[in-house]
């Protein structure tokens, strides 16, 4: 979509706002699918209400992207806008056991910084790609580990009060890849708080996640991770594994060779592809277990 509305377009200056006209989602995502849009990339978090309020009364849809990592997003000219917040510097502050981290902030690199002070806990999150806003949303987990545990508070522009509100840890719930979030929250930071442990105990822990990880994960090609979450007590890509799916393919989205609930881009896979492998691996697997499988990917399509 071409953002044309001229009251717009002349407040995004002053907002701090930078256009990028026709930006595509395919350069943004893991996954390396998806169409183009003008993207909005905002430097100063201040600025979302004034801008989301100017988009909404302008009857503009618009979308947030993350670090596009848990995300497939359709092809062609997309129907709304995407907003992106800037990375800022610094984007990670310690106050005793206390981290105070950016959204737009590497999920690996705040693990490593706080290793390197010696805050630990979150090991099991060092192969999960994006950013800790990403990570939060949909409370991010690996080896035992969920963010969500070491979240103390978290800044947001909450979309139903239309302002940026700071929320307590009793006001916000984590459980398996699912937060209290409404789905047009906006994260833009958070105060976690991590145990104290040895930097040398904590790489320790950082090396045997990473092996685990590229033993069981492609993580060379591209996706967008795990697609579907785990039925209560079962294993999606065991299941998927076990009906002998992986290699299947739909054009060129593929079943993973590696881990069956990957699935991959193995050269030109559009979204439409990767919707059929998705519709068709879900089928099967409703076929032969029973088991419904949600998506764990995020879709942007219609
Ligand atoms: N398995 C197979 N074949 C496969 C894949 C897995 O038989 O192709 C078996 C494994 O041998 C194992 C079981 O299934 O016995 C579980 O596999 P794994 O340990 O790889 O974990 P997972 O349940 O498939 C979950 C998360 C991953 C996270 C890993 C490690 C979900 C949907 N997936 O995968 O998260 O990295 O545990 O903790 O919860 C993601 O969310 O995108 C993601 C990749």
């Amino acid at each position: 979509m071409k953002l044309t509305d001229p009251n717009i377009l002349t407040a995004l200056t002053d907002l701090g706002v930078e256009r990028i006209a026709g930006a595509s989602l395919a350069e943004r995502t893991s996954l390396s699918i998806g169409g183009t849009t003008d993207l909005l990339l905002v430097r100063r978090h201040s600025a979302l209400p004034d801008l989301i309020g100017r988009l909404r009364g302008a009857g503009v849809p618009y979308k947030f992207l993350g670090g596009g990592t848990n995300l497939l997003v359709e092809d062609g000219e997309l129907p709304w806008v995407v907003l992106q917040l800037a990375h800022q510097e610094p984007d990670l502050r310690l106050e005793g056991s206390f981290a105070h981290v950016d959204a737009a902030a590497d999920l690996g690199r705040t693990v490593t910084f706080c290793a390197k002070h010696d805050l630990g806990g979150m090991e099991g999150l060092i192969g999960v790609p994006g950013t800790v806003g990403g990570a939060l949303r949909m409370n991010a987990g690996a080896y035992g580990t969920q963010i969500g545990s070491y979240v103390r508070e978290v800044e947001l522009y909450r979309a139903a009060d239309a302002r940026i509100e700071t929320l307590h840890e009793n006001k916000l719930s984590f459980e398996y890849r699912h937060t209290s979030f409404a789905p047009d929250d906006i994260m833009l930071a958070v105060k976690l708080e991590l145990p104290s442990k040895p930097y040398r105990e904590i790489i320790e822990g950082i090396r045997i996640c990473n092996e685990k990880r590229r033993s069981s994960q492609p993580l060379n090609q591209k996706s967008a991770g795990c697609i579907f979450k785990n039925p209560p007590g079962a294993s999606a890509g065991r299941m998927i594994d076990e009906l002998g799916l992986k290699g299947f393919a739909v054009g060129d989205a593929r079943v993973s060779d590696r881990h069956a609930n990957f699935f991959v881009n193995a050269g030109h896979a559009t979204c439409v592809d990767m919707l059929s492998l998705i519709e068709q691996v879900r089928q099967r697997v409703r076929g032969a277990y029973g088991f419904e499988l949600e998506n764990e990917v995020i879709l942007w399509t219609q």
